[in-house]
C-alpha cells in the first residue's frame, strides 16, 4: 500500500509500488484530467504536481512519492477560477484540447516561482508539447493571468483578440443542434 494526499484528500493506493503516478491518478482515483499521450516522459500531458514541483506522472512511481502532495487539473481550483483556467478561455487557447491540462499545470507551476515571466522564461519553463501549434496562445493566456495575479484584477472571459464579440454572439446559434425532420 502507498499512501499520499491527492488533491488535498488522503489516499491509500493498493497497488504495485511501480505503479506510475498517471495510471494511480485515472484508474484508480478516476481523475481523468491528466492526459497520457506518449507514456515516455515527452510530451507533458501528464504533468501534475508533486510537492509543487511540475512533474510527468508516466514517469514517477507511485512508491517513490510516499507521503507526498500531488495536484491534478482537477485540483488547481474548486470552480475551475485559477486566474490561468480564466485565461485560457479568454484567449481561446485550446484546439483540440488534449495536451492543455498539462500545459496548464505547467504553467501554474511557473507562475508560482515567477511573477512575470518573459516569454523566452515560458519557452524554457514549458517543454510540454501541443500538436496543435497553440504555442502564441499559451504565452498569451500566461502572460494574462500573470498579469491579473499581480494585480489582483479580475480576469473575466471575453472572445479572443481579433474576433468581434457581436461575431462571436451571432456564431452561437450556428452550434445548435440542426432541426429534427
Ligand atoms: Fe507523460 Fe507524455 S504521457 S510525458
Ligand atoms: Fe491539441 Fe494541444 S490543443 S495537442
Amino acid at each position: 500500500m502507498t499512501s499520499f494526499t491527492v488533491n488535498g484528500e488522503p489516499i491509500h493506493y493498493r497497488m504495485d509500488p511501480e505503479t506510475p503516478l498517471l495510471w494511480a491518478l485515472r484508474d484508480a482515483s478516476n481523475l481523468t484530467g491528466t492526459k497520457y499521450g506518449c507514456g515516455a516522459g515527452q510530451c507533458g500531458a501528464c504533468t501534475v504536481h508533486v510537492d509543487g514541483v511540475p512533474r510527468r506522472s508516466c514517469q514517477v512511481p507511485i512508491g517513490a512519492i510516499e507521503g507526498a502532495f500531488v495536484t491534478t487539473i482537477e485540483g488547481l481550483s474548486n470552480d475551475r477560477g485559477h486566474p490561468l483556467q480564466q485565461a485560457w478561455v479568454a484567449e481561446g487557447v485550446p484546439q483540440c484540447g488534449y495536451c492543455q491540462s498539462g500545459m496548464i499545470m505547467a504553467a501554474a507551476a511557473l507562475l508560482a516561482r515567477t511573477q512575470s515571466p518573459s516569454d523566452a522564461q515560458i519557452d524554457e519553463a514549458i517543454t510540454n508539447l501541443c500538436r496543435c501549434g497553440t504555442y502564441p496562445r499559451i504565452r498569451r493566456a500566461i502572460q494574462r493571468a500573470a498579469g491579473a495575479m499581480r494585480t489582483g484584477g479580475a480576469l473575466t472571459a471575453a472572445p479572443p483578440p481579433h474576433i468581434d464579440p457581436e461575431d462571436a454572439a451571432a456564431a452561437v446559434p450556428a452550434l445548435s443542434p440542426p432541426p429534427r425532420r
